[in-house]
């Protein structure tokens, strides 16, 4: 089987990347996905998303958080003034998981040249790693979600650009817990101070 490694860093455009990724039989979550989910938004932007994997909506339609925790996603963007026009946003996993389980720590390793090569191609100024599994297998560090976010960290690309990285709570999480709405919201203005720093 040609390795996702191989598959991602032969891609120079996020086109290739997408159908390099498309016929990657490497993954079994492929044969229960209906769709690839590879991302929304616009590549030009300076601040890029990644969450998790792709729950039932996301499946259907092809396109990263469009069901509910998307919504309440674009509410917390309109807070600081961005839209799907001005982020990018991707997942780890780019295949829904059966039953919106958490995706195994194989699955990510097998997917994770993927997302890199992602990140690598967009070159964002700023990335927000929405929930633990996000900011665990892209920040390189094992603590938890409720410890990392609001503190900034960086991500390494392979070519060895390090960009600021802002580990935050999931909207799904955000969901289910309301009361940490409020530190999401900390964590949203961070990234729009260090936007204003950057520009
Ligand atoms: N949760 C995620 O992490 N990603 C999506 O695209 C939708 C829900």
């Amino acid at each position: 089987a040609v390795l996702a490694r191989q598959l991602a860093t032969a891609a120079v455009s996020l086109d290739e990347l997408r159908q390099h990724m498309a016929a990657f039989e490497g993954c079994n979550l492929k044969a229960t996905a209906k769709n690839l989910v590879f991302a929304d938004g616009n590549p030009q932007a300076a601040v890029m998303l990644v969450g998790e994997a792709p729950g039932r909506d996301e499946d259907i339609e092809g396109l990263p958080f469009v069901g509910r925790s998307g919504r309440l996603l674009d509410r917390m963007l309109a807070a600081i003034g961005l839209d799907r026009g001005s982020v990018y946003i991707a997942n780890v996993i780019p295949w829904r998981p059966p039953g919106n389980r958490t995706p195994t720590p194989h699955e990510t390793e097998i997917c994770r040249p993927f997302i890199e090569r992602q990140i690598e191609l967009v070159n964002p100024k700023v990335l927000i790693n929405l929930g633990g599994p996000s900011a665990k297998t892209l920040l390189n560090t094992s603590e938890g979600i409720l410890r990392l976010r609001g503190n900034w960290r960086l991500h390494t690309t392979a070519s060895g650009i390090a960009i600021p990285a802002m580990p935050t709570l999931h909207p799904a999480y955000l969901l289910r817990t309301p009361a940490h709405k409020k530190l999401a919201w900390r964590d949203f203005l961070e990234v729009k101070a260090k936007l204003r720093a950057l520009s």
